[in-house]
């Protein structure tokens, strides 16, 4: 199969719903990363989302819908707080999980009686749904495990062949996956912490619960027992604080012909000065906005990605901290 990069206009959006119409998948542009979708009512689509991705078959989707879509349709018993912060949020990087009517295929949610719903906020994304006008599941455009994409030519790098078309919106600007919060109990709880931060989420609920798996127990967003966004090359991983051992391991791995490269924040690249940088940016935005694409540079020229975690850690870097361990980490 041939696959299509195309900008988002008439044609390309009549081809994508024929596509999706007859079964396909197509990934478009978010404001967070680019996503795979498919028909949510169609069983057969949606299990062919996680045959290209080689997803693991327990690990959920979210659905997506324009902003006019009425979630009444899938979902039940939204909670007043949920209210508050669609209102506040959405559109946005926030994707609310909600008791499902059972109204999308199963193999949405993996059979859990619960439903992730995402409202982006990415213009494209709006034209597509909006002329759809369907929900569209839809996980990261990616291969499982590997790093999530921020442009078209990430998904290319992926998946080509495996599907038509891809319709391009430039690169994402949020970077990081969007904050799915589960809103089915008495008060929100982070299960996964994205751009709309904990701090964002208490301001309009009042308070907010974070999950935290513990050893042995079955995961609330299955997404989390597994291994994620991990380039496809040696990787270390040191705290601010540890960031001369950093640069030693740096400078004996290039001392030894290892293609070595640091991958920090503006601040710490000003700080170590070395050669062979993949530097994020400076402000929690900025480095969210790099990490997926500094990390897929990286794993593209160096033989091992050395990151130092940034020294600053509120808001938007508990969520970019959450990936850098998952990719980085051990
Ligand atoms: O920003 C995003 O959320 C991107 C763009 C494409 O929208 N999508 C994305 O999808 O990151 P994915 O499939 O890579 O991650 C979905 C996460 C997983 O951690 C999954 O376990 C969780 O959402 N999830 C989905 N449905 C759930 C449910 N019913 N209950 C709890 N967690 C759920
Ligand atoms: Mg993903």
């Amino acid at each position: 199969m041939r696959t299509e990069i195309l900008p988002v206009d008439e044609k390309s959006l009549r081809l994508a719903k024929r596509i999706i119409e007859g079964g396909g998948a197509v990934a478009f542009p978010t404001e967070t990363v680019y996503g795979l979708g498919a028909n949510a009512f169609d069983n057969k689509a949606v299990e062919n989302v996680f045959a290209i991705k080689g997803r693991p078959n327990d690990n959920p989707l979210i659905v997506h819908v324009h902003k006019d879509y009425d979630l009444s349709a899938l979902v039940t018993d939204i909670p007043e707080y949920a209210k508050a912060l669609a209102k506040a949020y959405l559109p946005g990087p926030l994707t609310m999980v909600y008791k499902s009517k059972g109204k999308v295929c199963p193999a949405v949610s993996c059979g859990l009686d619960t439903l992730a719903v995402r409202v982006p906020s990415h213009a494209d994304a709006q034209k597509f749904l909006k002329y759809l006008n369907l929900p569209i599941a839809a996980p990261s455009a990616n291969i499982s495990k590997h790093v999530s994409p921020v442009t078209a030519e990430h998904v290319l790098s992926d998946i080509d062949g495996r599907i038509e078309l891809i319709l391009d919106g430039g690169k994402c600007s949020g970077g990081i996956e969007s904050t799915v919060l589960d809103c089915t109990g008495e008060k929100p709880q982070i299960l996964r912490s994205g751009l709309i931060t904990r701090e964002m989420i208490e301001a309009v609920a009042g308070s907010c619960g974070e999950y935290v798996l513990k050893e042995g127990e079955k995961a609330r967003s299955p997404g989390m027992k597994y291994k994620h966004y991990s380039p496809a090359c040696k990787t270390m991983l040191f705290s601010f604080e540890q960031y001369g051992e950093a640069v030693e391991e740096y400078n004996k791995s290039r001392s030894q012909g290892v293609n070595a490269y640091i991958l920090c924040d503006g601040k710490t690249a000003e700080l170590i000065n070395v050669d062979h940088v993949l530097n994020l940016g400076k402000t929690g935005e900025q480095i969210a906005s790099n990490l997926y694409e500094k990390l897929r540079e990286g794993e593209r020229r160096a033989d091992l990605i050395i990151a130092i975690a940034p020294e600053e850690q509120g808001g938007v870097m508990k969520g970019v901290m959450n990936r850098l361990i998952k990719a980085c980490g051990n």
